[in-house]
């Protein structure tokens, strides 16, 4: 099988490459490097011994998407490519709308001229919205997000329903990610945020090594049960395992699939915190700081549906997480950047 894979230079993208890699299938990726850097293909290479083929591109770009399916016999494709910086949707919604949205569009028109109609994406528990009934289940209607970021993830899950309904020889596996954390245990590939990052554990990272003064946790009067938020935190090898069950699953499955992917566990910031200070085997520079305007107080996956059907669960724990996301951290202080 030969698998498209557009954002595979990006931090899932790649770690869904190498274990695509070496369970044997042929991997292109199509990636405009926007969030991403070419030497990522160089370090794919070190750890599987195998370089993707790359094309270097838009997901928008209609004529290079159907040269790629013309030069290829292209026979899946998962779609990573994307935004997915949510207060940067909020000031720029219709660069996130063109992206996501139309990207995708045109990724499926490309997809359906060619006649390959196997199709994984990359979705969110965000479509989940603000919902209070946890864990969240695949049966549970979706709520509309509060930002483009995550509306786009929704609305692209909605065209892909379409789409289904109307075509019926389209497979299609909607994968709703919860936490992604950690790195290629090899330190070669992991999470690269341009400027101060966002999320958590590359925060806590750079403030481990000197870059950032002191993380602020984002509130500590949620009703907790220590005051601070809960995720479902998975690490991003048991993510990228996931791929590979879901395709195997979406390969005998027409229709529309969803599965959650998380490890179905929820752990508050404070355990993170503390679990970074035992690998780390120093204290961690922390503050309290007011609640992030959006943030929901606790949330984790039920993952059972993946575990019946696609026989996937998640292996590494939230030591494994933080001590790959060091291991990245430490042995790549720049990130890709040399
Ligand atoms: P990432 O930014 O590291 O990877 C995305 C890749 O897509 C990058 O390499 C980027 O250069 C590329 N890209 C962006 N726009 C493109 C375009 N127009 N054409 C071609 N390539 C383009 O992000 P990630 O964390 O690996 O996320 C991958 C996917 O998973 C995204 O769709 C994201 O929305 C989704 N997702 C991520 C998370 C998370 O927390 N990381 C959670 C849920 C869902
Ligand atoms: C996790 C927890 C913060 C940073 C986001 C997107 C979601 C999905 C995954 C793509 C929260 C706290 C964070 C910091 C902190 N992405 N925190 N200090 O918000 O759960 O999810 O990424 O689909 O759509 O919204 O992830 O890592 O930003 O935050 O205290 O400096 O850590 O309050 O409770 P989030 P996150």
């Amino acid at each position: 099988m030969t698998i498209l894979v557009t954002g595979g230079c990006g931090y899932i993208g790649s770690h869904t490459c190498v274990q695509l890699i070496k369970q044997g299938f042929d991997t292109i990726i199509l990636d405009n490097l926007y969030n991403s850097k070419e030497i990522v293909l160089e370090r794919i290479y070190q750890i599987t011994g195998k370089r993707p083929q790359f094309y270097q591109g838009d997901i928008r770009d209609k004529h290079l998407l159907n040269n790629i399916f013309k030069e290829n016999k292209v026979t899946n494709v998962i779609h990573f490519a994307g935004l997915k910086a949510v207060e940067e949707s909020i000031k720029q919604p219709l660069k996130y709308y063109d992206v996501n949205i139309y990207g995708s569009i045109n990724l499926l028109e490309a997809m359906k001229a060619a006649n390959v109609k196997k199709f994984i994406f990359s979705s969110s528990a965000t479509v989940y919205g603000t919902q209070p009934n946890i864990p969240y289940i695949e049966t549970m209607e979706t709520e509309e997000p509060t930002q483009p970021y995550g509306r786009s993830k929704l609305f692209i899950e909605k065209i892909l329903q379409d789409l289904a309904k109307a075509e019926k020889d389209w497979s299609i596996t909607l994968l709703r990610y919860f936490n992604p954390v950690g790195a290629h245990p090899s330190g070669l590939i992991g999470e690269d945020p341009q400027g101060i990052p966002n999320n958590l554990m590359p925060y806590i990272t750079q403030v481990a090594i000197g870059k950032l003064k002191s993380l602020a946790v984002f509130g500590h009067d949620y009703n907790t049960i220590d005051g601070t938020c809960i995720r479902d935190f998975i690490h991003v090898m048991d993510l990228a395992d996931g791929h590979l069950a879901a395709l195997n699953y979406n390969s005998s499955h027409s229709g529309v699939n969803i599965f959650n992917l998380g490890s179905g566990q929820g752990s508050s910031i404070l355990e993170v915190i503390s679990t970074f200070e035992q690998v780390f085997k120093k204290k961690l520079a922390y503050h309290f700081a007011p609640r992030r305007a959006g943030d929901l107080p606790a949330y984790w996956a039920n993952a059972d549906k993946a575990k019946k059907l696609l026989n996937w669960q998640t292996h590494l724990n939230l030591y494994d997480m933080v001590h790959d996301s060091w291991n990245w951290q430490s042995k790549n202080p720049n990130g890709f950047n040399e």
